[in-house]
């Protein structure tokens, strides 16, 4: 047998009704908060995500699924939406249709991680991001759009944490005051915190190596570095998540594992879903699009992780099946009445099923509950001779003869 790769997973019937579930809810709310599709490819050049993501985050340096295609092309399955969609929006110049362009995107994402309960090397993500507008009260929109995700799902245990970590004007203060604050304790810590030092030292809070925290805990916080336009800002987006009612906590920590961060970052963290807790998560990248080739808009946006929504959703939440009719036929002609009878059902909307092989009337109805139909349409030689078929309501275990001819209208009816 050939298994499935390790760090993928089929999602299997049972399962696929929650997915539908919840790509349902962040449908409806794209679609009640303007937000519209756009789909980009799977792969892209290796050096939108270096570009794009960050040379210094842990993504580009150890998980992309980089390879040389047969042109000699450096190609990579992408690990994250953001830099496609700003791409897709730079390379078709969508600034002009879309002053303010507020997009989503649903689909797989490739990270080459230690596979473990909610993080997969293919995972999926659904992605928000907004270019061209930078009032706090997007950033605001932006972090209500995913609340409302987490709470329309019914995931009652969570928490937003946000944070912000300032722009290009004040970030190299931050910087300077991080490695003051290391240090001699630098040598102390792990190979990669001592790259992160040389290349950008905000991503030391990347770090879980547990023998590093008690340095990592210590260090300065990056909102008290911010120049007063990032305060202000930061101040503006508190305050509209306070009028909105959704509570919010200041993480330190929350820096995110990319390079285009500005000011506002936030997550939602499941309290019950163990070590991966990160349901969502994202922030302001005020300077990407340019980076990327476009013009200077501004830009902010998050992803959530599908399998973690999935993971996070109520256990009660059975799939809502939809009522379904059960065709029965008795005899070969009544079973070429009793196919046409099952079309017609199907175009008429209803969902409707039959067992194909040749059985007994009692194995029929056994089979109607099993998948649990609501109705069964009895189709047998002496109904046809009548002109009739017989709808029988599963449920109650009543039956009556209705005229062939409004046989669909009466099973709508028993529905
Ligand atoms: P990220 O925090 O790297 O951000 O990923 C967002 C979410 O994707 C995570 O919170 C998590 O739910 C899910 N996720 C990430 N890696 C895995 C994995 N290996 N297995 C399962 N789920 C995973 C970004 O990707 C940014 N592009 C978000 C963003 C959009 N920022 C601005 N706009």
């Amino acid at each position: 047998m050939i298994s499935a790769i390790r760090g993928t997973h089929d999602i299997l019937p049972g399962e696929v009704e929650r997915w539908q579930f919840v790509e349902r809810i962040a449908r409806s709310l794209c679609d009640r908060y303007g937000y519209v599709e756009l789909r980009t490819p799977v792969i892209e050049k290796e050096e939108l995500f270096a570009k794009g993501s960050g040379e210094s985050t842990d993504i580009v340096q150890k998980e992309m699924y980089a390879f040389t295609d047969k042109g000699g092309e450096r190609i990579t399955l992408r690990p994250e939406a953001t830099p496609s969609m700003v791409r897709a929006y730079v390379e078709h110049s969508l600034e002009h249709a879309l002053p303010f362009a507020k997009l989503f995107s649903m689909g797989p994402m490739f990270r080459y991680e230690r596979p473990q309960k909610g993080r997969q090397r293919q995972f999926h993500q659904f992605d928000v991001e907004v270019f061209g507008i930078s009032d706090p009260a997007i950033d605001a929109e932006v972090i209500d759009l995913a609340w409302s995700l987490v709470t329309e799902l019914g995931i009652a245990q969570a928490e937003l944490v946000i944070n912000s970590v300032g722009c290009a004007e004040c970030r190299p203060k931050f910087h300077e005051a991080l490695l003051k604050a290391l240090g001699n304790d630098l040598q102390t810590l792990c190979a990669d915190c001592q790259r992160r030092a040389a290349t950008n030292p905000l991503r030391i809070y990347d770090c879980k190596v547990p023998a590093d925290q008690p340095v990592i805990d210590a260090l300065p916080h990056a909102i008290d570095y911010l120049c007063e336009p990032c305060a202000t800002h930061f101040a503006g987006v508190r305050g509209h998540l306070d009028a909105f009612g959704i509570p919010w906590k200041i993480s330190h920590r929350l820096v995110r594992g990319l390079d285009y961060y500005t000011r506002t970052t936030f997550e939602v963290l499941g309290q019950t879903l163990g070590a991966q807790n990160a349901i969502l998560g994202g922030g302001r990248y005020d300077g990407l699009v340019k980076k990327l080739g476009g013009p200077d808009r501004v830009g902010i946006g998050f992803a959530a992780g599908i399998e973690r929504l999935v993971l996070a959703l109520p256990e009660s939440l059975a799939a809502v099946k939809p009522a379904r009719v059960f065709v029965v036929a008795l005899g070969d002609d009544a079973r070429a009445e009793a196919l046409k009878m099952l079309r017609e059902l199907r175009a008429a909307g209803v969902p409707a099923e039959m067992e194909f092989e040749a059985r007994s009337m009692k194995a029929q109805l056994k089979r109607a509950d099993r998948v649990q139909a609501a109705v069964a349409v009895i189709v047998g030689g002496d109904e046809l001779a009548r002109g009739e078929v017989t709808v029988r309501d599963m449920r109650k275990s009543e039956q009556r003869a209705v005229p062939r001819a409004q046989a669909v209208e009466a099973v709508r009816t028993a529905l």
